[in-house]
């Protein structure tokens, strides 16, 4: 175990973890930060998306020590900044089931950063790699382009 510092949200704190343990983890168990989801753990699924530097990074595949001087934004951190990214999604009525909406949404703030008037290809390149089992895109695609007006 080790006191490592993490900046999550706006909101630096000290957190017990080994250096090894993936930043989802800490996320997720120590944090209760459970908006981040778990799929593969193994950096396929993109489930675990959240921003480092403004950046989306697979949770998973981060560690925890690699993470210190970090910014990390995780959906719960988008609520303030990104509210008009989450009225989008309502109004386009993205999600379906709904696990891997946090990765999306994640995902979009990162790409709206990027590319404030993103085109179609920017947009399914961007999400190419967070699966969602349920066929969201096309929903995701038009959410992304509303959020950017
Ligand atoms: Fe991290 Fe799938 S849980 S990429």
């Amino acid at each position: 175990m080790a006191s490592l510092r993490l900046t999550i949200n706006g909101r630096t704190q000290v957190v017990q973890a080994g250096p090894d343990t993936p930043l989802l983890w800490v996320l997720r168990d120590r944090l209760r930060l459970t908006g981040t989801k778990f799929g593969c753990g193994v950096g396929v699924c993109g489930a675990c998306t959240v921003l480092q530097d403004g950046k989306p990074v697979r949770s998973c595949q981060v560690t925890a020590a690699a993470a210190q001087g970090k910014a990390i934004v995780t959906v719960e951190g988008l609520a303030s900044e990104h509210a008009h990214l989450q009225q989008a999604w309502l109004e386009e009525d993205v999600a379906q089931c709904g696990y891997c909406q946090p990765a999306m949404l994640i995902t979009a703030a990162g790409l709206l950063r990027e590319h404030p008037a993103p085109t179609d290809q920017e947009i399914d390149k961007a999400f190419e790699g967070v699966i969602c089992r349920c066929g969201t895109y096309g929903r995701i695609r038009k959410a992304v382009h509303r959020a950017a007006k």
